[in-house]
């Protein structure tokens, strides 16, 4: 076989065979398929596609590339959940407790934040003690004693999807729908849990900005968990404002926080994503058989405190003290709070989450390259969404600022992501829709 052919094949629009798949991801993490054929490779792809059997069989080589965690030996089904990443999204430090608190076991490995949106890892380094480097070792042993564990990506997964994301950044071959696919859910898969919920944000804030386009990303991922024996749901969410009000790693800490403490109202839209999220995560692992079973078992969770309890439980264990959620907000402690006003009166029509997120970023609260450091205390906490009504002199937004030499950056860029109108808008969409399997409909 030769890469020669196979790049001809795909120009063509052909579709490979599973040994040919193989063959170009392997070859690839070899060494003996060269950058430039893979760049070819992929940017045939992106114009030609690639069938729902291709792409399978993709995701499977990618996923066999390197290390492949085994939790077969942990009690249970094992869930994972993954975002495609947003803004203000602090859902795991809220879900993974709650369903382990009910009975499911949670097994997930995180990234960190890049660019606009944030990573779950760089919340919990907010927390003083935590570390997520956990060896795999370690890893299960915090699942198997408390029901849930949460750390960065250990091992060597997926060497063909970190080759291949470097290459795709640099020759415009990362919007690409089987690509894209294949990249989480061959992490996903690594990572050796049984039962996927994807989170998939749609907007300006996400990778997906239309809802059309975001549903064949989701149903490229469901049919990907079918075609290799893992149960798999995709939820499509809003991204075109940040989910929560809070941007930036311990202000988002301390609002999974208060969310666990029952304080965050039923009509929040955090609250009902994460419920969904949740929901679907207790349905998929066998825990309940009915939403409603699952609804009620989140909430018990949620009011008597047991959610709160299991996500100190996992922060003791990977390190912090046993006093760690008691004061959060001397985690939030910045030198300078500074309110954002617009200067004018509306209703707030739409948002940019995107913009939202950059301003968080330059104020310290992530990175533009994956070497930038971040300060852990700031960001921003916003303090309406679309469809309120702001006056004149009202703050739309806080920034939590320690280093302001961005700050007027940052502020611009708050203030141009919100757009006022003189009439009160439709309320925004949050959940778009929800793929399940073929046999799960
Ligand atoms: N996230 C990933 O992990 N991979 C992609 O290709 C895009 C988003
Ligand atoms: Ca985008």
């Amino acid at each position: 076989m030769r890469m020669v052919d196979l790049i001809l094949k795909k120009r063509a629009g052909g579709a490979h065979t599973p040994e040919e798949i193989r063959f170009l991801v392997d070859g690839f993490v070899q060494g003996d398929v060269k950058d430039y054929q893979m760049s070819a490779w992929m940017m045939a792809v992106c114009f030609n596609g690639m069938t729902a059997a291709e792409t399978g069989e993709l995701t499977r080589a990618m996923w066999h590339s390197g290390e492949v965690v085994d939790l077969s030996d942990l009690p249970g089904v094992k869930l994972d959940k993954h975002s495609t990443g947003g803004v203000g999204d602090t859902t795991t430090l809220v879900i993974a407790p709650l369903v382990a608190a009910c009975g499911g076991t949670v097994a997930k490995m995180s990234g960190r934040g890049l660019g606009h949106t944030g990573g779950t890892i760089d919340k919990l380094e907010a927390i003083p003690g935590v570390n997520i480097a956990q060896p795999i070792e370690d890893f299960k042993r915090i699942v198997r004693q408390t029901g849930l564990c949460v750390t960065g990506q250990t091992g060597d997964l997926v060497p063909a999807d970190k080759l291949m994301y470097a290459l795709r950044d640099v020759t415009g071959t990362v919007q690409s729908i089987p690509l894209i696919a294949s990249s989480i859910m061959s992490k996903k898969l690594a990572a050796g849990t049984d039962a996927i919920v994807l989170d998939v944000k749609v907007g300006s804030g996400a990778f997906m900005q239309a809802v059309e386009e975001a549903r064949e990303l989701a149903q490229t991922m469901v049919q990907i968990g079918e075609h290799v024996g893992r149960k798999t749901v995709a939820i499509l969410t809003d991204m075109n404002q940040p989910l929560g009000c809070a941007v930036g790693n311990a202000l988002e800490v301390r609002e999974a926080v208060q969310m666990l403490r029952g304080e965050i109202p039923e009509g929040d839209p955090l609250y009902k994503v994460c419920m969904l999220l949740a929901t679907n995560m207790l349905l998929l692992g066998g825990v309940a058989h009915t939403q409603a079973v699952a609804e009620a078992l989140l909430n018990r969770a949620l009011y008597d405190g047991a959610g709160l309890k299991k996500l100190r439980e996992m922060l003791v264990a990977l390190g912090a003290q046993e006093n760690c959620l008691e004061n959060i907000d001397a985690l939030c402690t910045v030198r300078r709070q500074v309110p954002v006003t617009l200067g004018r009166a509306g209703f707030v029509g739409g948002m940019q989450a995107e913009a939202i997120g950059q301003a968080a970023q330059m104020l310290g609260a992530g990175r533009a390259k994956k070497t930038d450091a971040i300060d852990p205390a700031v960001g921003l906490v916003m303090h309406k969404r679309q469809g309120d009504y702001v006056l004149k002199d009202e703050p739309v937004a806080t920034l939590y600022v320690n280093d302001e030499a961005r700050l007027e950056e940052a502020m611009q860029a708050l203030k141009g992501a919100i757009r006022l109108e003189s009439e009160q808008p439709a309320p925004a969409p949050l959940v778009y829709d929800v793929v399940r399997a073929a046999q799960e409909r």
